[in-house]
């Protein structure tokens, strides 16, 4: 049986972990926060009833246990095909964890590190084993979103990139490779574009921040589900995308000639969006709502697991 050590329990480390489970997979789990490792098998065996509620798995109790809490970090990885790293989004923990892991993992596991914004090369150049490490950064949360950004550094193998590529599909990810690396990835640049235009539309004065989410969730984002920016232009004009290039991009040109500035992080704009929003919520409000979300991806993911194949 495959095993994957996940480095890291908290809130991805968890997800990452039924993902593993879920395609049969042994998974170790480590967290050097004691009580967050004692948690984490309870956390996972919840969430994954809940995919079961929703047809996503069949034996919730199954997958569950194939989830185990190690006694130390050197158990969790000593097996590991794939060690899946979700520590604290800071450069000096991922260089502490790496130098461990290097140590610890067997010279043909790969190591992927979840991180969201810090590029390989900055915590993996000086470690013996730096061919297999890469970035296999996720979205929030993996088990219910499938896309998965594979970044490499320059000395990351080939061989780990193509290894890499084939364990995330075979455990039902999507895969993607990121060619060369770039602060942000591909994900958070696209994600990072939309929310400075936001702030921005809110800052001047042309929309309350609930009409601009109705526009993303019952407009650009119902096509998004299921098609991407290039599909959706290509279908947007009766020529394809040429067409569409054709007739729309004058006006796109101006836009982008006025990109959203960086001052719309503001705090004064900050405060101004928390005033016409409901505030910063409270902790509680936003668990109960972070399970919400949770429960309609579970829905849409069964939902695009029952459509027909694409053509
Ligand atoms: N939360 C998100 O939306 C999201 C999305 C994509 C990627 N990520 C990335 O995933 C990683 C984890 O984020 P998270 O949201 O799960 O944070 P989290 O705070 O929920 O979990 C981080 C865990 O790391 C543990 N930890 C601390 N020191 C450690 C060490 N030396 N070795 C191993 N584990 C250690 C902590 O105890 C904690 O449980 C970060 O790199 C983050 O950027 C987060």
């Amino acid at each position: 049986m495959p095993t994957a050590a996940i480095v890291g329990s908290g809130l991805i480390g968890r997800a990452w972990a039924i993902v593993f489970a879920r395609a049969g997979w042994d998974v170790r789990l480590w967290d050097p926060h004691r009580p967050t490792l004692a948690d984490a098998p309870t956390l996972i065996a919840c969430e994954c009833e809940e995919l079961a509620r929703h047809g996503l798995v069949d034996d919730a109790a199954a997958v569950a246990a194939r989830a185990r809490a190690a006694g130390s970090l050197a158990e969790a990885v000593d097996e590991a095909d794939i060690v899946q790293e979700n520590g604290p989004e800071k450069l000096e923990a991922k260089r502490a964890i790496y130098s461990d892991l290097d140590r610890l993992a067997k010279p043909d596991a790969i190591l992927a590190s979840s991180t969201s914004a810090i590029v390989a090369s900055r915590f993996t150049e000086d470690l013996p084993g730096r061919a297999r490490c890469l970035v296999a950064h996720p979205v929030n949360p993996p088990h219910l979103v499938p896309v998965v950004e594979l970044c490499g550094a320059p000395w990351t193998s080939p061989q780990t990139m193509e290894r890499a590529r084939a364990i995330y599909q075979a455990v039902g990810q999507v895969p993607i490779t990121v060619r060369k690396e770039i602060d942000g990835f591909i994900l958070n640049r696209l994600q990072g574009a939309l929310l400075a235009e936001a702030f921005r539309l809110v800052e001047e004065g042309y929309v309350s921040p609930q009409d601009l989410d109705h526009t993303v969730k019952d407009g650009l984002g119902l096509r998004w589900s299921f098609m991407g920016p290039f599909e959706t232009i290509e279908l947007n004009a009766p020529g394809g995308m040429a067409d569409y290039c054709a007739r729309y991009t004058g006006f796109y040109r101006r836009l982008a000639a006025d990109p959203a500035p960086p001052e719309v992080y503001d705090p004064q704009n900050v405060e101004k969006i928390l005033a016409a929003w409901h505030g910063s919520g409270s902790p509680e409000r936003i668990a109960a709502r972070s399970e919400w979300r949770n429960r309609r991806l579970a829905a849409l993911a069964a939902h695009k697991a029952s459509a027909p194949r694409e053509p």
